[in-house]
């Protein structure tokens, strides 16, 4: 069984494939330990609340500096034990000790077709406002490995997605959620558990 540990910062549309992929048996062999989130007001610890999952609040403004929310949020994370960390719109930079520690055992999803739109500032819905700025055609969405640079790590997957005359920023996040994300990030789990055995 791989014992998975999805951090959030949103919404969790990624978190709820999974949960579905999960119940469903599309993502065979992983259970969820538990949920970190960084934002009180965050839908996504109500749906794992929905779904009977541990979830867990950490938010910076409940420690007194960057070192304090690093230590809390480390600590909850060796707590839970996981093989695998998802980072399914986390949007916090993570702790160094996290990365070196955990090296091959944590994964993110990125809205964009990488190495195009990433990096520092492209999270969100922002990736979205520049792919249209640029107007190129395609994008689409890449699960990686992590390791200490922005979206720099192992390309894992990627799935490409049109975009087309009239899209709005929402319209092709959502459009890129649908076709990409929601498939390519419960398909990476499911291959990293069967490999896990
Ligand atoms: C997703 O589109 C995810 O790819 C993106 O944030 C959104 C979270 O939505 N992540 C990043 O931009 C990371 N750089 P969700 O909370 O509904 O899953």
């Amino acid at each position: 069984m791989l014992r998975i540990v999805v951090c959030v910062s949103g919404g969790g549309t990624n978190l709820q494939a999974i949960i579905d992929g999960i119940a469903e048996g599309t993502i065979r062999n992983t259970e969820i330990a538990g949920v970190i989130c960084n934002n009180a007001g965050a839908y996504a610890l109500k749906r794992a609340e929905n779904s009977g999952i541990p979830a867990f609040c950490i938010s910076p403004k409940a420690y007194r500096d960057r070192t304090e929310f690093n230590a809390a949020f480390l600590e909850k994370l060796d707590e839970l034990n996981p093989d695998l960390i998802v980072l399914a719109g986390f949007l916090v930079i993570l702790p160094e000790e996290m990365i070196g520690k955990y090296r091959d055992r944590i994964i993110n999803i990125h809205p964009s077709l990488i190495p195009s739109f990433c990096g520092t500032g492209y999270y969100g819905l922002k990736v979205h406002e520049a792919v249209l700025a640029r107007g190129v055609k395609v994008t689409g969405a890449t699960v990686h490995y992590v390791d200490e640079g922005t979206d720099t790590g192992r390309i894992i997957a990627q799935k490409a997605v049109e975009v087309l005359e009239g899209d709005t920023p929402e319209i092709l996040q959502r459009r890129v959620m649908e076709q990409a994300e929601w498939k390519l990030l419960p398909e990476a789990i499911d291959r990293i558990a069967a490999a896990h055995g």
